[in-house]
């Protein structure tokens, strides 16, 4: 089943058009908007998905194909310069549509390249990883990261359109897959008690792909809730902050851990971390702690969390940047589908919420 999900940004409308198979039979004219012919193609995508999916998408848009280093630590301007030469070298103009396609290393890195390049090409993102189609892929946020640190240099700059071709997730790795369901959980927890219900009842059928219409609606589900929040607050005043629900957690297990502890797995006994300062603050009763628990589990991402002192884990919170600005600012959750931004919280509180994760 075809789904078409429309995207308010201040910058423009643009629509995430999702079909199993679709990457094997876009054409030109569905890249095309409001009747607007475009110019040329090119894709960007990494090593590994060019020979499963990206040469066949750039022949059959006549697009010339960049292929970049696959990995975070390519997630960098060095990494950007090589597709502004591959652009030039395509006689790239600003009637050129660059299409990302890949996960959420490969959309924000080109997504500024896109956004730079000639003041700005249209951008299409086509996202193949779980967590590129629920979150990475919505919401304009594009960018690198800096040897001082992730994702400090970028830009606000909102696709022409999402493609999402749930299909390719088939070849997506089941580790890579459960790191997406913890975002898939996170959007859940924030605002779709529904969502988050549907997995509770039997989480073992999200531990990796089955098929693709089960993916097509778990994904339309879970981006809706992006796309809410990205909605009301494009650039990141006020509700968009709930989106970093679990992530001061996350973030602080990724570092003491020297990024051992992949981003979804981090996310995951995030959420866990943040049930319980919510509990132990008294904003939500304290079974929600089981049950965001056993809902992570039961997706087969780990809950337990040992090895670590929790003063050091919260010695990491600080160079956060989000935390840093917001002088202890946790999101919390009051039930499922309902959470608040909580100022001054307790450094022993924060400490325990790390130390429960070891029990
Ligand atoms: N812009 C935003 O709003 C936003 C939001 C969240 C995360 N991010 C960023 O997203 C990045 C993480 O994205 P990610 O989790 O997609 O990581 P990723 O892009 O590194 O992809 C994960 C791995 O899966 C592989 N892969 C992707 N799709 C595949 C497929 N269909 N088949 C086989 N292999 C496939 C990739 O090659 C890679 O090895 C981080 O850099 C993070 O900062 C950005
Ligand atoms: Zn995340």
């Amino acid at each position: 089943m075809a789904r078409i999900l429309g995207v308010t940004a201040p910058e423009r409308e643009y629509v995430i058009h999702m079909a199993a198979h679709l990457l094997d039979t876009l054409a030109p004219a569905d890249l095309a908007e409001g009747g607007d012919t475009p110019g040329g193609f090119v894709v960007v995508t990494n090593a590994p998905l060019a020979p499963l999916y990206g040469e066949r998408l750039a022949a059959r848009l006549g697009a010339a194909l960049i292929v970049v280093p696959e990995g975070e630590a390519h997630k960098t301007l060095e990494t950007v310069a090589r597709v502004y030469d591959g652009l030039i070298a395509a006689k790239a103009d600003r009637h050129t549509t660059l299409i990302a396609l890949g996960g959420g290393v490969v959309g924000d890195m080109a997504g500024f390249a896109a956004a730079s390049y000639m003041r700005g090409i249209r951008f299409v993102q086509a996202p193949t990883s779980l967590l590129a189609m629920v979150d990475s892929s919505v919401g304009g946020k594009v960018g690198v990261d800096l040897p001082q640190g992730k994702n400090l240099v970028g830009a606000f700059y909102p696709p022409h359109r999402v493609v999402i071709d749930p299909a390719v997730l088939a070849t997506l790795p089941d580790r890579e897959w459960r790191c997406g369901m913890a975002e898939i959980l996170k959007h859940g927890l924030i605002a779709a008690p529904d969502l988050f219900a549907r997995i509770e009842a039997d989480p073992a059928a999200f531990t990796r792909f089955t098929n693709a219409d089960l993916a097509e609606a778990l994904v339309a589900r879970a981006v809706q809730v992006k796309i809410d929040v990205v909605e009301a607050d494009p650039y990141e005043h006020g509700v968009r902050a709930h989106l970093n629900l679990g992530h001061t957690f996350g973030h602080a297990i990724e570092r003491v851990t020297a990024y051992a502890v992949p981003h979804g797995e981090a996310v995951g006994l995030g959420l866990i971390a943040a049930a319980h300062l919510s509990a132990a603050l008294g904003l939500c009763a304290p079974a929600l702690v089981e049950r965001v628990r056993a809902a992570v589990g039961g997706v087969g991402l780990p809950t337990h969390f040992a090895g670590h002192r929790p003063a050091d884990v919260v010695a990491a919170m600080a160079t956060d940047k989000k935390f840093a600005a917001g002088s202890s600012r946790f999101v919390v959750m009051h039930d499922v589908g309902h959470v608040a931004i909580a100022r001054d919280v307790p450094t022993e509180a924060v400490e325990a919420a790390v130390a429960a994760l070891a029990l």
